[in-house]
């Protein structure tokens, strides 16, 4: 791959675009691999929030690692504002489960980081952090270290400090997962309003279908391995979304419909052996919340 290559458009349809991709792992004793990824095919527009739906273990962090530019594909390529990705870039930050923060690094000076990667000046960091640290609620937090904080006051941090770098886009691979329900809609809700204000383009990964409605301009629904793409709806739902949204009619039709469709993918992928695949058979029920 180059980083260079356009694909010929002056003004690119996507500013984030997967083109036919193709991932494989090796597996045990099996000279071949595994297909994880088989033709993933899809485009963000500018500005959009749009979810990735997919069961556990489809390879839904292996499409954002390969996205991120941190792991390269078989076959395909990711292109960003038409232009083909060959590594990492600031310009595309990643929001993990697990909040990748500085444990001896105190909030401030964790969303202050990759500022001072980005060579910006100590009042300038100062000034930055503080604006995005207020954007996420955690002003009077800014001193404590992340043990002295809750999972999602934790989070709020790790999203400061992906935002900080004023990246192009966003991708988010399951941030909240690892709250407890409450906190997770409380961060869903903050996470709308931030969009709303900053309007980065988000691609956020998700196993939760009422996530990815609440949050999302569109949803596009995986497969059971091997991966592609078998659903791509919109949700026309109108914004601002209020919380008691969840609970209207629009809301649970979209709801119902995903959770019939991704219900049928893991019943495929049980048991994977079935379908000549050599796959560890990881769609677990457990997985849905
Ligand atoms: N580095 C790796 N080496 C071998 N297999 C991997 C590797 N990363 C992921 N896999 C396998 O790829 C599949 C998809 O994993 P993953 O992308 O983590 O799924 P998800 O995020 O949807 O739960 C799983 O079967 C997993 O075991
Ligand atoms: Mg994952």
């Amino acid at each position: 791959m180059t980083g260079t290559q356009h694909t010929g458009s002056d003004s690119p349809r996507f500013k984030i675009e997967a083109a036919g991709i193709h991932m494989a792992f090796p597996f045990a004793g099996d000279q071949h691999g595994v297909e994880v990824l088989s033709g993933v095919s899809f485009g963000v527009a500018e500005g959009a929030f749009v979810s990735i739906l997919g069961p556990s273990g489809c390879g839904k962090t292996t499409l954002v690692k390969v996205l991120a530019g941190l792991l390269r594909p078989v076959q395909g390529v990711v292109r960003v504002d038409g232009r083909e990705i060959a590594s990492p870039s600031p310009d595309r930050t990643v929001i993990f489960q697990e909040y990748g923060l500085f444990e001896w690094k105190t909030v401030r000076e964790n969303v202050e980081f990759g500022l001072k990667a980005k060579g910006l000046p100590k009042h300038q960091r100062r000034e930055v952090a503080q604006r995005f640290i207020e954007l996420v609620h955690l002003h009077g937090s800014e001193r404590k270290y992340p043990n002295e904080l809750s999972g999602g006051m934790k989070q709020r941090a790790a999203i400061a400090r992906a935002l900080a770098v004023e990246p192009e886009c966003v991708l988010m691979d399951e941030p909240f997962a690892a709250l407890d329900s409450q906190t997770r809609q409380i961060l869903q809700e903050d996470i709308l309003e931030i969009w709303e204000k900053t309007r980065k383009t988000i691609l956020l990964v998700t196993h939760n279908v009422e996530e990815a409605v609440f949050l999302s301009d569109r949803i596009l629904m995986l497969s059971n391995i091997p991966t592609k793409v078998v659903l791509d709806i919109p949700v026309g739902l109108p914004r601002p979304r209020p919380p008691e949204l969840r609970f209207e009619s629009g809301f649970r039709k979209i709801a119902d419909r995903l959770w019939h469709a991704l219900r049928s993918e893991v019943g495929h992928g049980r048991p994977a052996d079935k379908r000549g695949l050599k796959v560890p058979v990881s769609a677990d029920e457990g997985a849905f919340t």
